[in-house]
């Protein structure tokens, strides 16, 4: 037998373990001051590039008014309970035919947050019988809402086409027997390296197998397509998503989460989803909240234009210096460096430091060993100074881990 808590305090977890050098700074950092494309990070200003921000909405006047407007109304408590027992309202519903209008589908349901609601949505639409197909590389709620699944699940390799329709083929074999359905998932938008999901080529497979399909669009949603409705109209196949979810905490700039898809699909999640049963309703001030977000994506085009004329800015900027930033197809911006864990916190450092660049590092195990992936969130709030600076400053960078400064500074650094 061995004491539960003994086990974790001898292996903190692969991101745990940088605890003791790590923490304060490169993670759970605290940026200062309104969300904006500059904040205080350690008493000096920054350029903020890792903010989920897309449509610079969280700051903006009218939103501010909107928020203080809701909360001065309604309080932060109101309604109380789950939306099944006494937290329901006109304004969810309001939210909810708005939100549907727009996804152009049938129906939709307000979710108290996104990551539970998704991993909700998974448990909810399956039952052991079923397969689940779903991609590699999704986002860690969906990873969660499969191991919920009793029965069978498949990954495919990430965005790979050829991998999922083998896996759907074995998939088919199974439900044959256990007489149940596939379920497939992808991310309109993956968010870590940028790309989008294949929605198109996926959807164009239900001509050869029967399949539903759940796409979480949390990225794409308010950023890609013509009317900013998500990867789904950007690709033109909205209407063969079976069930489409979105966030409220990236474009949306606030909390809570929806999915959207035929009524009585919507129907039968809110009688069935344990996480709305049997927690909270959004509260009605980011329901009020959410209503003036939604206006403003659908109704003024010019946050989405000055969003993507900075993300063109920075992606062709960083392009033309010759960056590896992937094969991004998004606002995402990654860049790929190649370094251990310990000249990516000098380097990072450095950045934050002496270039006034505040983006966020990911490392092994999100990446694999070796490899430094800085990840940029343009945002509406950006303007091209911003870009030139970090243009500049990421030259500058490079070249010192190219040349080995960042390894000899590094090499005091060590993990207790
Ligand atoms: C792809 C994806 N799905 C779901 C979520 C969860 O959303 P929320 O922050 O609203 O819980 C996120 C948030 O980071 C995400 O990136």
């Amino acid at each position: 037998m061995r004491d539960i808590f003994e086990r974790i305090l001898e292996n903190k977890g692969p991101l745990g373990k940088w605890a003791s050098v790590a923490e304060g700074y490169f993670v759970f950092p605290k940026l200062e001051g309104p969300i904006s494309n500059r904040m205080k990070f350690n008493g000096k200003e920054v350029i903020t590039w890792s903010v989920n921000d897309y449509l610079g909405l969280a700051n903006q006047p009218e939103v501010r008014k909107a928020d203080a407007d809701a909360a001065a109304k309604y309080g932060s408590a109101h309604p109380m309970g789950a939306r099944m027992m006494s937290g329901h309202t006109d304004l969810h519903e309001q939210l909810e035919r708005e939100l549907a209008e727009f996804v152009e589908k049938e129906s939709a349901y307000v979710l108290n947050f996104g990551y539970q609601g998704i991993l909700s949505t998974i448990d909810t639409l399956v039952s052991k019988n079923d397969v689940i197909v779903y991609d590699v590389d999704a986002h860690a709620c969906i990873i969660d809402g499969v191991r919920l699944h009793p029965g069978k699940r498949f990954t495919y390799q990430h965005n790979d086409i050829e991998s999922l329709e083998k896996n759907l083929e074995r998939a088919t074999k199974m439900t044959e027997q256990t007489g149940g359905g596939i379920l497939v998932i992808s991310e309109g938008v993956f968010g870590m390296r940028g790309e989008q999901g294949r929605l198109k080529e996926i959807v164009a497979l239900k001509e050869k197998f029967s399949f539903r399909f759940l796409v979480d669009d949390a990225h794409g949603f308010g950023t890609l397509g013509a009317r900013g409705a998500g990867a789904g109209e950007e690709q033109g196949i909205q209407d063969d998503i079976d069930v489409y979810f979105a966030t409220f905490a990236k474009s949306m700039a606030s909390t809570g989460a929806f999915i959207a898809a035929d009524k009585e699909i919507i129907d039968y999640l809110k009688y069935n989803m344990r996480s709305q049963m049997f927690a909270k309703s959004l509260q009605s001030v980011l329901v009020e909240g959410a209503l003036k977000r939604l206006d403003m994506l659908r109704n003024r085009p010019e946050f989405k234009a000055k969003l993507w004329d900075n993300v063109n800015a920075l992606q062709n900027g960083l392009k033309e210096r010759g960056f590896d930033i992937g094969t991004t197809q998004s606002c995402v911006t990654p860049v790929y460096l190649k370094g251990s864990i310990p000249e990516a916190m000098v380097l990072v450092k450095d950045l934050r430091e002496n270039y006034g660049i505040f983006c966020s590092i990911v490392v092994y195990p999100v990446v694999p060993k070796g490899l430094i992936l800085l990840r940029l969130i343009p945002t509406a709030s950006h303007n091209m100074e911003d870009v030139s600076i970090t243009l500049d400053a990421f030259s500058a960078i490079r070249e010192k881990l190219e040349k080995g400064i960042y390894k000899r500074m590094s090499a005091a650094i060590t993990v207790t």
